[in-house]
């Protein structure tokens, strides 16, 4: 680990990160905003190994959200050209360096490549242990709690369940998340303060970390002082202080 970051026992077991800004930084270079989106997953890679290294056993990255399918075609048509040529060119060095992959998000609105690719990259990496790496794409957090909602009442038509075995456990089961704990640190980049319909269930108790910094500048040791300003905060749950 680099000096100053914090000892192991502190660090968070899952770290959810809305990684923006990309176009605001390509915008400030004179660069297109697709080149904003390449620089920024490469950002991304440095952050994922950053995070293995410091013990994180989660991290799930915000990349693509069910409301950036309305953006202008062409940047919808770039990046998904780039998280293509990143699942043919990462998965097989993610692989080698333990780490699980697994995608949330509406799969079903991914193009049919794409999503044969990350079929394949999660049948390859189901049973590596290092860290979990979760890609939020095309994800909405009220169409993933919309989606829980409908499965249990189709179980409840079907008899399969019971109204009164509707639980904050039973409908955690049913998101997209369900083995994963909920998050324990959010950072989002860029400045901005909202949770752009992330994770809502799953924030419920997660520490906030806001950075004032476009993703493409956003650095390992800026992850690390993340968790730094998380191991300085208070979690009560609710209890008295
Ligand atoms: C985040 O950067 C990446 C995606 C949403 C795909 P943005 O593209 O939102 O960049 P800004 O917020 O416009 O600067
Ligand atoms: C959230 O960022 C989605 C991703 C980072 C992929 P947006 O840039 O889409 O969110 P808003 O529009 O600022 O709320
Ligand atoms: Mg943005």
């Amino acid at each position: 680990m680099t000096k100053g970051s914090p000892s192991l026992s502190h660090v968070p077991q899952h770290v959810a990160i809305i990684m923006d800004g990309n176009g605001r930084w390509a915008r400030e270079q004179g660069l297109s905003r697709l080149a904003g989106h390449q620089k920024g997953s490469e950002v991304a890679r440095d952050i994922i190994r950053a995070a293995a290294d410091a013990g994180v056993g989660y991290i799930t990255l915000f990349a693509f959200s069910s409301e950036n399918w309305r953006r202008d075609p062409d940047e919808v048509t770039g990046l998904m050209a780039l998280l293509k040529h990143y699942l043919e060119t990462e998965v097989e060095t993610l692989h080698q360096e333990g780490v699980k992959l697994r995608i949330i998000g509406e799969r079903h609105l991914l193009p049919n490549n794409i999503l044969a690719l990350i079929e394949d990259a999660e049948a390859k990496t189901r049973t590596n242990k290092k860290i979990e790496l979760i890609m939020a794409l095309s994800y909405g957090s009220r169409a993933e709690i919309v989606n829980a909602a409908r499965e249990m009442a189709q179980k409840v038509r079907d008899r399969r369940l019971e109204p009164e075995d509707i639980t904050e456990e039973a409908l955690s089961a049913h998101l997209y998340t369900s083995d994963v704990p909920d998050p324990d640190l959010l950072i989002r980049t860029s400045g901005e303060q909202r949770i752009s319909n992330y994770l809502l269930w799953q924030l419920a108790y997660t520490e906030f970390v806001f950075v004032n910094k476009y993703w493409p500048n956003f650095t390992p040791q800026d992850f690390l002082e993340a968790i730094e300003v998380y191991h300085g905060r208070e979690r009560r749950y609710g209890t008295a202080a």
